[in-house]
């Protein structure tokens, strides 16, 4: 089998945390090998997974830009010398491997090498049957950068009006920029009494989403986040963890 995340929210949510939870949570299940991919620039999923990236895709591109520029490399060979720095630039782990793409371009658009750079991700990321996809909220890499198809689509938001109604917009965004997936899930983080917002169902209608799923605020995550430990270190029964293999179960019985 085969499964893909892309994970989505406004900044602050709990993207970073949930991709990496999701990793953490696939291997569990033997579901591997996953690539992670970090793609959204103000985000550190590799610390997150106990890594440390030191290249990202976007510096790969400007690398390779400037030395087009200074006329070192041409034609053929700039294809050759981006698609050997973005392979570089992958961090390998145990069971996973990591991509982080790092900042957008600037503004003088280089299209040649924004191409270039989809079809290297598109062949890299066909390499592995699970993928995480950390975003950010504007969802512009899921819709021209890396894959406009997922299998699925996690909005992720906190309980407030204002989070609930970031929800239904990103929804709106996806449907617009073309994005595909199979399944859409809502993950409310960091439920400090438990219980979901009385307009979820409402909202869960709306976007057409399969589940709503809730997540506990838990001091052990929180915790962890600030002395920059990996998730992947918190224990098997922390309540958080709990509730990410309870999905990754529910979607490896129902894809199986
Ligand atoms: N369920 C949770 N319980 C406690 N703290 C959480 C939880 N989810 C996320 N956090 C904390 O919230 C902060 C933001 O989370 P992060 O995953 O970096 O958000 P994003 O990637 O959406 O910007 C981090 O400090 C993280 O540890
Ligand atoms: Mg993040």
């Amino acid at each position: 089998m085969s499964l893909s995340f892309a994970i989505t929210g406004k900044g602050g949510v709990g993207k970073t945390t949930l991709s990496s939870l999701l990793v953490r949570q696939l291997l569990a299940h033997g579901m591997k090998p996953v690539l992670a991919i970090d793609a959204d620039p103000n985000s550190c999923l590799d610390a997150a997974l106990g890594l440390k990236a030191t290249s990202t895709v976007g510096g790969a591109r400007e690398e390779v830009r400037q030395e087009a520029q200074a006329g070192t490399v041409t034609g053929i060979s700039k294809q050759e010398m981006l698609q050997w720095k973005i392979t570089e630039s992958l961090v390998e782990s145990a069971g996973f491997d990591f991509i982080a793409m790092g900042r957008p371009e600037g503004a003088g658009c280089y299209c040649y090498a924004n191409n270039i750079l989809k079809s290297i991700i598109t062949q890299i990321s066909g390499q592995y049957p699970f993928l995480v996809l950390d975003n950010e909220a504007g969802l512009e890499n899921l819709s021209r950068r890396i894959m406009q198809q997922v299998d699925v689509m996690v909005i992720v938001s906190d309980a407030s009006n204002a989070g609930l109604q970031t929800i239904v917009r990103l929804h709106g965004l996806a449907d617009e920029m073309g994005i595909r997936y199979k399944k859409l899930i809502l993950v409310i983080n960091r439920l400090r009494n438990g219980e979901l917002p009385a307009r979820m169902e409402e909202i869960r209608l709306a976007t057409g989403a399969e589940r709503v799923v809730a997540l506990p605020d838990d001091l052990t995550v929180a915790t962890f986040s600030e002395g920059s430990r990996s998730m992947l270190e918190l224990p098997d029964d922390n309540p958080v963890v709990l509730k990410i293999d309870e999905l990754i179960a529910s979607l490896s019985d129902a894809t199986s």
